[in-house]
C-alpha cells in the first residue's frame, strides 16, 4: 500500500486559503428584511420534484426575487438576475456551492471531522485568485486532444452498451444498461481510475447528490458520512500510487504540473480535484443522456427527424439541457450587502439560482414550454452556469450524449419510452433525471 501520511506535511501556504469542500450550515438564515417570503414552496417537495416548471414560471411571476422560507435561501428566478450573480464573484461568492443545504446531525459532523479527511475547495466552491490559478491547470486538462482521444472511446463503449442492451429482451431499463455506465466509465478514464473500481466509485458519488443537495435524514447522514470519508481516502490512495506510476491520464497530468512548481498546485489540491471531479464529471451526464431520451421519444417526428438526418442531434441535445436540463439550481452567497432585483440583501445571503424559471422564461424564448429540436436559440440556456466558473467540463458532457444520440439512431430508430411507467427523481434541490427508465424497441 503506498503511504499518503507524510504527503501534506510541506504544504505550500495556498492551502491555506482553501476552505473545506463541504462546510454544513450551523443554521437556517431569516429573510433579509424588505424581501418577499414565500412561506408555502418546497424545492424539495413532491409537486415540484414532479414538474418543476409551472412552479417555477409562477414563483417568478409572483416575485422574481424572494425569500424561501423552506431552505432559508434568497430564490433568483430571471435569466438577467441569475447572470448577474454569475458574472460578479466578488460580491456572489460560489464557497456554499458544495455545502449541505441543511444543517448536519453532530454523529455525521463527527464522522467528518475524522484527521485525514481533509479535502479543500478547489475549483466549483474556490475563490479568486486560487480559483483561475487552479483552473488554467485543469482547463488544459480539457484539451481537444484529449477530448478527440475520449470521443473515439466514448463511441466504442456507447456502441458496445446499445449491442448488449438491444442483445436483451425488450423492454430494458436505460439507466442501468447505458445512461449509468457510459459517462462513469469515460470521466473514471479520463482521470486514471482502474475500470474494475467503476460500480464502487459510481456507488459513492451517487450519495453526494443526496448529502449536498438533499434533505437526508440523520442516520442516512451518517452513512453519506462514512462513505464520502471511505471515497477521500479511495482518492488520496489513488493519486498517492500515480505519484509514483505516471501514465497519460489527467491525475498523471496533475502531479507532473504540481511537480513542477508546488506553489503553483498543491498535492491536496491534486487530491481535491480528484475527488470533486469524479462527481461532476458524471451524474449529470447520466441525466443528460435520459433527459434527451425523455424529450425526444415521444415526439415521435422530432426523432425521426434526428434518424433521418444526426446533424440535428446537436442542437437537440442544447434544447434538452434548455427544456429539461440535468442542472435545474445552483447556489452562491453574498460578500457584502448589495442588492439585486431592487431587492435588499445583506453580506452572507444564501443564493438559490432557478435555472428552471430561467431556461423557460418567455421573453427568451418563443413558446417556452414547447420542445424544437429546430430552435435558433437554445443554446441560450445558463444549465453550464457562466462566468468564471462556467463548467469545465461541457465540452465533454455533450459529446458524450451526441455520441450516445447518434449511436441509438443509428441502431435503434424504433426506440421508444414504455408507456405509463412511474418515473421518480431523485429529491434533491439541482440534479434532474429520471431514476429508472424503461425503453422498447421492435
Ligand atoms: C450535463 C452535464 C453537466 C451540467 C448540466 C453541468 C453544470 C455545471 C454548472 C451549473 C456548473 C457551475 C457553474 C458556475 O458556478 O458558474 C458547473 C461547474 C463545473 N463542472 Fe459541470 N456540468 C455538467 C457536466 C460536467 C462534466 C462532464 C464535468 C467534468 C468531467 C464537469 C465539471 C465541472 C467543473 C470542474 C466545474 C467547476 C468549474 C469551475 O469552478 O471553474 N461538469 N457544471
Amino acid at each position: 500500500m503506498t503511504n499518503t501520511s507524510d504527503i501534506h506535511e510541506a504544504e505550500p501556504a495556498v492551502d491555506a486559503n482553501a476552505g473545506d469542500y463541504h462546510q454544513a450550515p450551523d443554521q437556517i438564515l431569516g429573510a433579509p428584511p424588505g424581501c418577499p417570503v414565500n412561506h408555502s414552496w418546497d424545492p424539495l417537495g413532491q409537486s415540484y420534484m414532479a414538474d418543476p416548471y409551472p412552479i417555477a414560471a409562477a414563483l417568478r411571476e409572483d416575485h422574481p426575487v424572494f425569500y424561501a422560507n423552506e431552505v432559508g435561501y434568497v430564490v433568483v428566478t430571471k435569466m438577467a438576475d441569475i447572470e448577474t450573480v454569475f458574472t460578479n464573484p466578488d460580491v456572489y461568492a460560489s464557497s456554499n456551492v458544495q455545502d449541505p443545504l441543511y444543517p448536519l446531525d453532530p454523529r455525521a459532523t463527527e464522522v467528518l471531522q475524522a484527521p485525514d479527511f481533509d479535502p479543500i475547495a478547489v475549483m466549483s466552491n474556490r475563490a479568486e485568485p486560487d480559483h483561475a490559478r487552479i483552473r488554467v491547470y485543469t482547463r488544459a486538462g480539457f484539451s481537444n486532444r484529449r477530448l478527440k482521444g475520449l470521443e473515439g472511446y466514448a463511441r466504442d463503449r456507447a456502441n458496445f452498451l446499445v449491442d448488449q442492451m438491444l442483445a436483451t429482451d425488450s423492454p430494458a431499463e436505460y439507466v442501468k444498461a447505458f445512461a449509468f455506465p457510459l459517462p462513469a466509465e469515460i470521466v473514471f478514464r479520463f482521470i486514471g481510475f482502474p475500470p474494475e473500481d467503476d460500480s464502487l466509485i459510481k456507488g459513492w458519488c451517487v450519495e453526494r447528490k443526496t448529502f449536498s443537495w438533499g434533505k437526508p435524514t440523520p442516520d442516512r447522514q451518517v452513512a453519506i458520512a462514512d462513505h464520502m470519508l471511505e471515497y477521500w481516502r479511495y482518492c488520496r490512495e489513488f493519486t498517492a500510487n500515480r505519484r509514483d506510476n505516471r501514465t497519460d491520464d489527467f491525475a498523471s497530468e496533475l502531479l507532473d504540473a504540481h511537480d513542477a512548481d508546488n506553489n503553483e498546485l498543491s498535492y491536496r489540491e491534486v487530491e481535491s480535484i480528484i475527488y470533486g471531479l469524479s462527481f461532476a464529471g458524471h451524474d449529470p451526464v447520466t441525466n443528460l443522456l435520459c433527459n434527451t431520451l425523455l424529450c425526444l421519444l415521444p415526439r415521435r417526428d422530432q426523432w425521426d427527424a434526428l434518424c433521418a438526418d444526426p446533424s440535428l442531434i446537436p442542437n437537440a441535445v442544447e434544447e434538452t439541457l434548455r427544456y429539461e436540463s440535468s442542472q435545474i439550481a445552483w447556489r452562491r452567497v453574498t460578500t457584502q450587502d448589495t442588492t439585486l432585483g431592487g431587492i435588499d440583501l445583506p453580506a452572507g445571503t444564501r443564493i438559490f439560482l432557478n435555472f428552471a424559471s430561467a431556461n423557460r422564461q418567455p421573453d427568451l424564448f418563443e413558446s417556452p414550454n414547447e420542445f424544437d429540436i429546430h430552435r435558433p436559440n437554445a443554446g441560450r440556456h445558463i444549465s453550464f452556469g457562466k462566468g468564471i466558473h462556467y463548467c469545465l467540463g461541457q465540452g465533454l458532457a455533450k459529446m458524450e450524449a451526441r455520441v450516445a444520440l447518434e449511436t441509438l439512431v443509428e441502431k435503434a430508430p424504433t426506440l421508444h419510452l414504455v408507456e405509463d411507467q412511474d418515473l421518480t427523481v431523485f429529491p434533491n434541490i439541482t440534479f434532474r433525471g429520471p431514476e429508472s427508465l424503461l425503453v422498447s424497441w421492435e
